[in-house]
């Protein structure tokens, strides 16, 4: 069973349209639509926007429908000048970028009772994602992708969350499906295109490219199931 999660309608609805045999279930008011593609196993939610909605759909999938993998896909911010909209942002690993016990002498980001700040994404899945996104006309990067309770629209924020966690794209559910997938032992991905610039000139690039970068992501998830 390959678990797929996107934050916005707009992020699983091309997936969901190619889902055969679907059948739904409720849980803690978010759909898991069950189907196949590619006559693999699917089970696909949308989450809904930030980290709480993320952490609770995770969970819930990993209990009632026990994926292999989890990936999440959708749009996210460039947090640097190699990364346009459109293209394509795999993380290596995640980061909540607006987690910070730093006045108690922890680093920024680190989570308490695992200590670590990164947490590390699969790398089969990983390297499937980036496979599987050559065939697109778009440049495609890997590397940190940093998560928060925010949408990040100014340079003090996105050059913070670049220097201090070296992340390449930034959005607000990667760092929590990462978060419970690894405390539940779960393999995951996040695989992002570019909506924005995350910043004051270019954040509202955003409602433009959208459906352009969403489009991108689901082109990349399509030949990841059809892979797998
Ligand atoms: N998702 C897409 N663009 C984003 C941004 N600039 N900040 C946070 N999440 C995003």
């Amino acid at each position: 069973m390959i678990g797929i999660i996107g934050a916005m309608q707009i992020e699983i609805e091309h997936i969901k349209s190619v889902m055969e045999y679907v059948k739904t279930k409720e849980i803690s008011g978010i759909i898991f639509y069950t189907g196949k593609i590619y006559g693999k196993d699917i089970t696909l939610a949308k989450c809904g926007i930030g980290k709480v909605f993320a952490a609770v759909c995770a969970e819930a999938m990993i209990l009632n429908f026990k994926p292999d993998v989890i990936v999440n896909i959708g749009v996210a911010g460039t947090l640097t000048d190699s990364l346009n909209t459109a293209d394509i942002a795999i993380a290596k690993s995640v980061v909540h970028h607006d987690l910070d016990t730093s006045p108690l002498g922890d680093p920024f980001g680190l989570i308490s009772g695992i200590n670590i700040v990164n947490i590390e994404c699969d790398k089969n899945v990983v390297r499937l994602l980036e496979k599987c996104a050559k065939p697109l006309d778009v440049k495609c990067e890997c590397g940190v992708i940093a998560s928060g309770d925010q949408f990040v629209c100014t340079s003090e924020k996105k050059s913070y969350i670049r220097k201090t966690f070296n992340a390449i794209a930034c959005e607000m559910e990667g760092a929590s499906i990462g978060h419970v997938c690894f405390i539940n032992g779960v393999k995951f991905g996040v695989l992002r295109a570019i909506s924005d610039g995350a910043d004051e000139k270019s954040h509202m690039d955003y409602q433009e490219f959208v459906p352009i970068a969403a489009k991108n992501s689901f082109k990349v998830i399509k030949n990841f199931i059809e892979e797998y």
